[in-house]
């Protein structure tokens, strides 16, 4: 047994696994150097040339070497929806992704709005997944008052659906009850994440223009303003009641404007922008179609130049993926009826990563913003301790990305379990190559998956670790 150093390290040890020779994307800046991993966790980060512990060898040469990424928006179906997703499918993706740690959205089938329906999708997915994951539990408006006394380690966020649509399990429709749940959360310390469209705005333009007829009316149909009013109303909220507010899928101009004007004045709120507003515009769902109808509808250019500026001048928190499998069957029917939503959590990162190389953003600092919105942004936001962060002492959860790589990506390489993509036929930039979870190899870019599925249920940082083991299996 060697000796330990006063920050309860082991020196002289041998190490675990030491992934030598890669570009580290670390909180303080982006270097050379290796990350030396004993008992899953990241030991020590020595820089290049420094000497490193004997152990076995990972070549991480030319890689950029990223905190696992987190992605902090997934629906992977269970319970109730398994033929659309299932954890292991979803969770394949994820590694396929560099996304080693996931939140979990509550609108399946029956949803899950109290923590007795948390555990009880818990249970469902131990055993199947392969990345550690948390719950959003749905706030509920009948029973607002359940966010006010949460326990922590069930979840410490809750989402809120203020628009309707094919797969929204509840909607807030009435000002009381939004309200009751905003003050319910700030009583209980809970975070609320939100989908900020007003269902009175879509309701009164349904009683003049009929169903689209096609793809080419659909953002029309649901425009901006739904949006737009939606988070005046939650800006306004927040400003009443003080409560945490993470508002998702952002989708225009508008929207990225007054909240990160709200955030200026110093209200605790906060915003996502997903990879598929990024990537595509209306254009694409005209000429397209159901792949890209979205709930928040995708807009125009201009809309997406300024998500963009979100992005890179760092006034979004998070990226999400809002990883939304449906069947080919169901996207293929006719506009009215399909369902809104597109599979991407194994697309988001490299999506964006070729977003920022091809707007000319430096790789160094492409990387760093990654870590940032799929890293120290969720783990923040989403009391995920041990992640997004590549420091000594985090979870050896690891994501090696190949920067140059130029590559097509197509149905093939889909590990959805919908078995389709948004960007079949695109050409991306960079390929992860390798991902790690508490420092063993679980995905690799030319065998896949690996081990058996070992993804916990994350207690919060608020749970004692005691309690811990009781809540993660
Ligand atoms: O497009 C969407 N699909 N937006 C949502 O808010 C939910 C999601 C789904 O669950 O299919
Ligand atoms: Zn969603």
């Amino acid at each position: 047994m060697d000796a330990l150093t006063p920050d309860g390290t082991r020196s002289g040890a041998d190490a675990d696994l030491v992934v030598e020779g890669g570009r580290l994307v670390t909180p303080d800046g982006v270097r050379d150097g290796a990350v030396v991993v004993r008992n899953g966790r990241v030991d020590a980060l020595p820089d290049a040339g420094a000497p490193l512990p004997a152990g076995p060898r990972l070549d991480a040469a030319g890689r950029y070497v990223l905190p696992g990424l987190i992605d902090s928006h997934v629906h992977f179906r269970t319970p109730g929806l398994e033929y659309k997703e299932t954890w292991e499918h979803g969770s394949a993706a994820a590694l396929a992704g560099g996304v080693t740690t996931v939140v979990d959205m509550p609108n399946t089938r029956p949803p899950s709005l109290d923590p007795h329906s948390v555990r009880a999708k818990a249970a469902l997915i131990a055993g199947r997944s392969r990345v550690d994951h948390r719950f959003h539990i749905g706030a509920d408006p009948d029973r607002p008052h359940l966010l006010a006394d949460l326990a922590p380690d069930i979840a410490t966020s809750a989402k809120i659906f203020m628009a309707g649509h094919h797969t929204a399990p509840v909607v807030f429709r009435d000002e009381e009850q939004l309200d009751a749940a905003f003050a319910a959360a700030a009583r209980g310390g809970v975070r609320l994440v939100l989908h900020a469209e007003d269902q009175h705005v879509f309701d009164l333009l349904d009683t003049r223009q009929p169903d689209p007829a096609s793809y080419r009316e659909y953002e029309a149909h649901r425009p901006r303003s739904g949006g737009i009013v939606a988070v005046a109303r939650v800006v306004q909220l927040v400003r009443t009641h003080g409560t945490r507010t993470h508002v998702l899928h952002v989708s225009s101009a508008e929207e990225a404007d007054l909240l990160t004007a709200a955030a200026g004045e110093g209200l605790p709120i906060t915003f996502e922008v997903t990879g598929h507003h990024l990537s595509f515009t209306d254009a694409d769902t005209a000429r397209r179609g159901p792949r890209t109808r979205l709930s928040p509808a995708i807009r125009s250019s201009r809309d997406q130049e300024r998500l963009w500026q979100a992005v890179l001048e760092g006034e979004a928190a998070t990226l999400g993926s809002d990883h939304a499998p449906h069947t080919v069957e169901e996207k293929n029917r006719p506009p009215a009826q399909a369902p809104p939503g597109l599979p991407g959590v194994q697309e988001l990162a490299t999506a964006v990563w070729t977003g920022m190389l091809s707007r000319g953003t430096p790789p160094d600092a492409a990387a760093a913003h990654l870590a940032r919105l799929m890293g120290a942004g969720p783990a923040r936001l989403f009391d995920l301790p041990g992640k997004g962060r590549l420091v000594p002492g985090a979870d050896a959860d690891l994501a090696l990305l190949d920067p140059d790589t130029r590559w097509q990506f197509s149905a093939a390489h889909v590990a959805s379990r919908c078995g389709w993509s948004a960007y079949e036929g695109w050409l991306f930039t960079g390929r992860f190559t390798t991902v790690l979870a508490s420092g063993r190899v679980v995905w690799d870019v030319r065998t896949g998956v690996s081990g058996h599925p070992a993804g916990r249920w994350l207690a919060s940082a608020a749970t004692a670790s005691d309690e811990q083991t009781e809540v993660t299996r």
